[in-house]
């Protein structure tokens, strides 16, 4: 079973300003004691800790945008200047950053590509895609489409890539995910002001007969959506202005309810996983690496674990939110780009991804 098309380059790009939990409590810790002393007949906000977020999450550090804002305790949030609209908007630069190391990775050029697939957990606008004003600040020829899907809207785009090859609508697609978090977060939020980061990664799918030894082909794909609407959401909208009750309240940020996803997500993903191994005919224990989502470092040992049948090693199920923190969708495909080159020709691999929704989507792949 084959789709008939490959992944012939891929490439990570991350801001360079590193934030570690550390700072990031202080911050927090000196907004909570203003917060308290302001509103003594409130309930007050406990303390955040270093020592809480890597035990509950694995994260130590991520890469930011901008941390001046975010660790101003009166701002609790990124400074990040809105661009002309004549400038290239930043989730463009991101795209953009990515891909020219994907493609150069691929050895392709610009003009080689004739399609831009978009996905992101958030885009900066509702038109014109960003997508389109990616293919125009690279040189590439075709058209552009951008998409949404939460935390798997990376995969579904690489999903989406495969197909538009396979139909034959394109003919080197260019995935592109820029995933700056930081601006949907609400760092004033104890439970969850310490879990995203910014970066971006791109691909490049084309016909697996074109491919170049060490590709990966992508062999069948698989998306499954399951409507939960509290778990993970962010309500930001264009409607916002049209009711002033809600339209600043934390509703508008990123909110979580963590406990809850973990029981869902664990047995919705293993179920995913192995079917899609089964679909193919392979054990667990025939796949020599697992890229999986990147939230939560539990989250995934305890996926990793229900599909093994046994506790999974780091070479088998690499972590990269360790120093990436969650990059939303961004993650299972950082996780592949920077741990897929040392596996030998023949290697099977499943990057998966899981996230608000739910949205799943999974890729088998093979090096080639
Ligand atoms: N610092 C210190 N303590 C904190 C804290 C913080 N920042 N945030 C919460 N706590 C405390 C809580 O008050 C609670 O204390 P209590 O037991 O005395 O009530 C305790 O830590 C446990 O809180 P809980 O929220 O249950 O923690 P958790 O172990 O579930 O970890 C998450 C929280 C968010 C890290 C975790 O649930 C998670 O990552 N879930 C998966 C989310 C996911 O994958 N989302 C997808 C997003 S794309």
């Amino acid at each position: 079973m084959t789709t008939g098309t490959a992944i012939t380059g891929h490439g990570v790009w991350h801001p360079d300003t590193v934030l570690n939990n550390d700072e990031l409590c202080v911050a927090f810790n000196e907004y909570a004691r203003r917060y308290n002393e302001a509103n003594p007949d409130k309930e007050p906000i406990k303390p955040s800790s270093s020592e809480f977020i890597v035990k509950a999450s694995g994260i130590k550090h991520r890469y930011v945008q901008d941390k001046t804002g975010l660790l101003d305790p009166e701002r609790m949030c990124p400074n990040i200047p809105d661009r002309p609209e004549t400038e290239l908007s930043i989730q463009a630069e991101y795209s953009v950053n990515a891909a020219k190391v994907a493609l150069a990775k691929a050895g392709k050029t610009a003009e080689d590509v004739d399609l831009v697939v978009l996905g992101a957990s958030n885009l900066q606008r509702m038109y014109p895609a960003i997508s389109i004003e990616v293919q125009e600040a690279l040189g590439a020829r075709g058209w552009a489409l951008d998409m949404s899907l939460g935390c798997s809207a990376a995969t579904g785009a690489t999903i989406i890539a495969s197909q538009a090859i396979q139909s034959g609508t394109a003919t080197c697609a260019l995935v592109v995910v820029p995933e700056l978090t930081t601006g949907h977060m609400n760092w004033r939020d104890r439970d969850s002001h310490f879990i995203f980061g910014d970066a971006s990664v791109a691909m490049v799918v084309e016909k697996a007969d074109r491919a170049k030894p060490g590709s990966w082909e992508i062999l069948s794909t698989r998306m499954l959506s399951k409507w939960n609407p509290t778990s993970i959401r962010n309500n930001l909208g264009y409607l916002d202005r049209c009711d002033p009750t809600t339209k600043d309240t934390d509703s508008k940020l990123f909110h979580q309810q963590g406990r809850r996803v973990f029981k869902d997500v664990v047995p919705l993903a293993s179920k995913f996983i192995k079917e899609h191994l089964e679909s193919h005919g392979l054990a667990p224990a025939q796949i020599g690496r697992y890229w999986l989502h990147q939230a939560n470092e539990k989250l995934n040992s305890l996926v990793a674990e229900y599909v093994l049948g046994r506790e999974a090693t780091r070479a088998e199920s690499p972590i990269i939110l360790d120093e990436y923190g969650n990059t939303a969708s961004a993650g299972s495909l950082i996780a592949f780009s920077l741990h897929s080159d040392d596996l030998a020709a023949g290697t099977y691999g499943v990057m998966c991804s899981f996230g608000a929704g739910y949205s799943l989507g999974s890729l088998m792949l093979q090096r080639t």
